[in-house]
């Protein structure tokens, strides 16, 4: 790897190091340790996770490492430091947030994001795309996760970094999240060559279960067996484990996760009145599109006849529809 890339990997090794001493051990870093903790956060992990704090400085980052024989550009690059053309001056990118490594599938520590201690925006501040960090090939985590998804055969699939740390508190050690951004193809291809089964358990508000259903449509496309777990009233994970606790998160939620069909009939049916004929007809095709996309002849039956006992409709039109619809797909 060319030099440059290995002094941006080095430069965030060591920041990592020092923004997790801030957090732990120093005075300045007192607030966010306790925000972390009041949010259930343990010691155990923000130490497994490496859970730092950056001061509220405007250059302390950029000095620290700069002292350190790190460049300008090198800083500037790698995305740690910003430059401002109007006085020619170098900022760090991350002031007074708590920070989450970002690390690849080495364990090396190749970008940051940061938190906001209250209501601040954004919520999380990212890393820039660099020459280390391809946002969309990497996936939160994964790093400690793989033993655990080749292990259990299935990977977790979370949106946010508190999600997939609570996750992983509560045992749920197979987790990863792809940080808010939505699953890409480079992700899928990642989790296709550790497992075949994958669980999604995105934040159950409107944007988490759309999410979800554009990510279960990639992943049963690329052939992936898919289920998805649901919460009760626009919960996200780590909502739902510090109010309803770990355990209930492990048997109610991830324990009762709902097939790859079964979520799409839910679903489909959020928002509808079935009993309104415009509704019921939307419903029942959109319904029979999703069973034309199943692989499996007996499942594709199984749920024709759910839906023709349901509705009160023959058999025979409904078969007929869904062929219609799989051929005109073609
Ligand atoms: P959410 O908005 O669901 O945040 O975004 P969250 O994870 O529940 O955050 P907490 O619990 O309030 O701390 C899900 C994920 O989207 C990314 C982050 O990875 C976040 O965890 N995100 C969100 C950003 O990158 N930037 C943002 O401003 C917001
Ligand atoms: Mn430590
Ligand atoms: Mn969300
Ligand atoms: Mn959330
Ligand atoms: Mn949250």
């Amino acid at each position: 790897i060319p030099e440059s890339s290995k002094q941006m990997l080095e430069s965030h090794d060591l920041l990592k190091k020092f923004y997790h001493h801030l957090l732990v051990n120093t005075k300045e870093g007192q607030e966010a340790l306790e925000y972390l903790l009041n949010r259930g956060f343990s010691i155990d992990t923000i130490e497994k996770f490496q859970v730092g704090y950056a001061l509220d400085s405007w250059d302390f980052v950029f000095k620290f490492l700069s002292k350190r024989g790190y460049s300008a550009d090198i800083l500037e690059k790698a995305g740690l430091a910003i430059f401002r053309e109007r006085d020619e001056k170098y900022f760090d990118r991350f002031r007074d947030r708590i920070m989450f490594p970002i690390m690849d599938r080495q364990g090396n520590t190749i970008a940051f994001s940061g938190r906001a201690l209250g209501a601040g925006e954004p919520k999380y501040l990212n890393s820039p795309e660099t020459a280390i960090f391809t946002k969309s090939t990497i996936l939160y985590n994964f790093h400690n996760a793989r033993p655990h998804i080749r292990k259990k055969e299935q990977v977790i699939l979370f949106e946010g970094f508190a999600d997939c740390i609570s996750a992983v508190r509560a045992g749920v050690e197979n987790a990863v999240a792809t940080m808010g951004t939505s699953l890409t193809d480079q992700h899928i291809q990642l989790i296709k060559r550790n497992t075949e089964n994958v669980l999604i358990c995105y934040d159950s508000d409107s944007a988490g279960l759309a999410a979800a259903n554009r990510a279960s449509n990639m992943l049963n496309e690329a052939g992936l067996h898919v289920k998805a777990a649901l919460m009760p009233d626009n919960l996200d994970p780590d909502d739902y484990i510090q109010k309803y606790g770990e355990k209930s998160f492990v048997s109610d939620v991830i324990g009762s996760s709902l097939t790859y069909m079964a979520f799409k009939l839910q679903y489909l049916r959020k928002g509808k009145n079935v009993n309104n004929e415009g509704d019921r007809i939307q419903y029942i095709e959109e319904v029979l599109k999703e069973i034309s996309h199943l692989p499996n002849a007996v499942e594709r039956d199984h749920y024709l006849r759910q839906i023709s006992s349901e509705f009160s409709l023959s058999l025979d039109a409904l078969e007929k529809q869904q062929r219609q619809i799989f051929f005109a797909e073609r």
